[in-house]
């Protein structure tokens, strides 16, 4: 397995990849409108982690098994999580736990602190597992306004730590 951070940069393989990745967010949330997470997916302000399988050198192509969709906030000091899934077929292997890693390893690299997310309320478990709290350090005024509220959602904030080494 192997991850890759990318965006809607008119490289074919990153356009095929969003595309999957939208179809797995489609399928893993069946409430969330199909228009609204191709206009997120596809969006230049958002970006993709997508979990892919496969080395792509035995001549087949990379098979892309999850992902997350997120929307830096650099100078707010956060990253909003819009979508997060794993393909049915690979859901609770620990998949959804590695992925999230190398988000926070991600966002270490590039100065942020803080993510949060409006988790569906099933997936609340998955992730208070992650280290998501809903409790949100992050004064209001950082984040209000900019991130987007959903009916039905819980508010949950996770805090990176630069000395943690997510992925040991
Ligand atoms: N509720 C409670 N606990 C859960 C849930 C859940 N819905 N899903 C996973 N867990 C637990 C697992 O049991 C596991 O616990 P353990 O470490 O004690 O064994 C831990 O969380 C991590 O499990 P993973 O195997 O790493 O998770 P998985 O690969 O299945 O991915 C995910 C989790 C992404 C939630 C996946 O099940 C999925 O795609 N679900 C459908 C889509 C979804 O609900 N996405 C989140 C919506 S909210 C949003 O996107 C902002």
């Amino acid at each position: 397995i192997s991850f890759q951070v990318f965006g809607n940069d008119r490289n074919p393989t990153h356009m095929t990849w969003l595309c999957l990745l939208k179809n797995i967010f489609a399928k893993q949330l069946p409430k969330m409108p199909k228009d609204y997470i191709v206009r997120l997916v596809f969006d230049r302000n958002h970006r993709s982690l997508a979990l892919l399988k496969g080395s792509g050198e035995d001549g087949k192509e990379k098979e892309v098994v999850g992902g997350i969709s997120f929307r830096p906030f650099k100078s707010q000091g956060f990253l909003e999580i819009a979508f997060c899934a794993i393909t049915t077929s690979e859901q609770v292997r620990g998949y959804g736990t590695i992925l999230m890693n190398h988000l926070k390893v991600h966002a270490q690299s590039e100065g942020i602190h803080r993510f949060l997310t409006f988790a569906d309320n099933y997936a609340i478990g998955y992730f208070k597992k992650q280290g998501f709290s809903k409790t949100v350090s992050l004064e209001k005024s950082k984040w209000q306004g900019y991130i987007k509220d959903y009916d039905g959602g819980t508010l949950m904030e996770c805090v990176i730590y630069n000395h943690i080494n997510y992925l040991a």
